[in-house]
């Protein structure tokens, strides 16, 4: 079932949710697939609805930093990082508390909990009406790539449909990629999955670098598999142009007819970047990526054409 993003579906979403349904909605980033965080049994129904490894943990969104503060501990630089960046694309993992009641399987027995106050207006509404944290990992199979718009959750080849209880509306994602993660680690501010939020911009709110997460096998942010953000074809980075057979897709420089930006701008790319490499995949043939800059949302970008071009597991 699909809603509209109205008083009605919001209403109706918010009743799904309330008795322990699962359903599809925009945040900025990516569409999330969202369920109750204290009912164990709602949020199983994510897990089986996206074949999801059940040691991945959840991100558990909330509508506001008080509400944020009564699931984990913020304080310190987590408190610091919530005030600038909240409500926004950023999550941070900090220590759970016991007594607040999210379900064991959210946090996959973790002792700590990765938390967001989205800032789009349906994802709000939804919180609000509901009056519930809400578990919500992207709304894609595992391993797929993340759904921008209603129609990627629904989508024939690799989507949710008949999986999950309605999906609304939003229209397409404007970050278009997933929550830039942060956490702590032997008190170290350290970066555990680069996303909408440039690092930059995290690292001048904090006055001090961030610490990279560098191992791939024993991953903090479990999501850090090496292939994760797989196409069906096979995926060539830094490419200037297409070798016989491929597709290219551009970016600045690197002209062609599927591009991520051809004005070289990597908000824009990011914004583009599920939906084109979609575009490519369903062309049927190899897929050649033009280079991405490395600074900004470029670190985001290459972090997931760098997965979706892995060896597959
Ligand atoms: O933009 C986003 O973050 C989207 C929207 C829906 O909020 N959500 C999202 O969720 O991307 P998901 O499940 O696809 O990715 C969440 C990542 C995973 O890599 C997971 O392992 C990590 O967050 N994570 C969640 N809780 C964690 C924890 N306690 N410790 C370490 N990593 C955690
Ligand atoms: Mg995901």
């Amino acid at each position: 079932m699909t809603l509209r993003p109205d008083p009605d579906g919001i209403a109706q979403a918010a009743r799904l949710l309330a008795g322990g349904e699962t359903v599809a909605l925009p945040t900025e980033t990516v569409y999330g697939l969202a369920a109750d965080a204290r009912n164990g049994t709602a949020v199983a129904q994510i897990y089986a609805a996206k074949g999801r490894p059940d040691f991945n943990p959840l991100i558990v969104h909330l509508p506001d930093t008080a509400a944020a503060a009564a699931v984990g501990d913020l304080s310190g630089d987590a408190e610091r990082l919530a005030d600038v960046f909240w409500p926004g694309a950023l999550t941070l993992v900090v220590p759970l508390r016991p007594g607040a009641g999210i379900a064991g399987i959210v946090t996959a027995g973790l002792d700590t909990v990765g938390l967001r106050v989205p800032a789009h207006p349906v994802a709000q509404a939804v919180l609000r009406a509901s009056g519930l944290a809400l578990a919500m990992p992207s709304a894609n199979l595992s391993g797929r790539i993340s759904p921008t718009t209603a129609a990627h959750v629904l989508d024939p080849a690799g989507g949710l449909d008949g999986r999950i209880a309605a999906v609304l509306d939003g229209g397409a994602c404007p970050v278009g990629v997933e929550s830039t993660i942060v956490g702590w680690r032997g008190g170290l501010a350290t970066l555990l999955r680069p996303g909408g939020i440039p690092a930059e911009a995290i690292e001048a709110a904090l006055g001090a670098p961030l610490a990279r997460a560098t191992t791939v096998s024993a991953p903090d942010a479990p999501g850090q598999l090496a292939s994760h953000y797989a196409p069906a074809a096979p995926v060539r980075l830094d490419a200037d142009t297409a070798r016989p057979g491929e597709t290219l897709i551009g970016f600045g420089a690197v002209q062609a007819a599927l591009t991520l930006s051809a004005s070289g701008d990597l908000t824009e790319a990011a914004a583009r970047l599920f939906d084109t490499l979609r575009a490519a995949d369903r062309l049927g043939r190899p897929i050649a990526v033009a280079p991405i800059p490395h600074h900004g949302l470029g670190l985001a970008i290459n972090d997931r054409l760098t997965r979706a071009a892995a060896p597959r597991a």
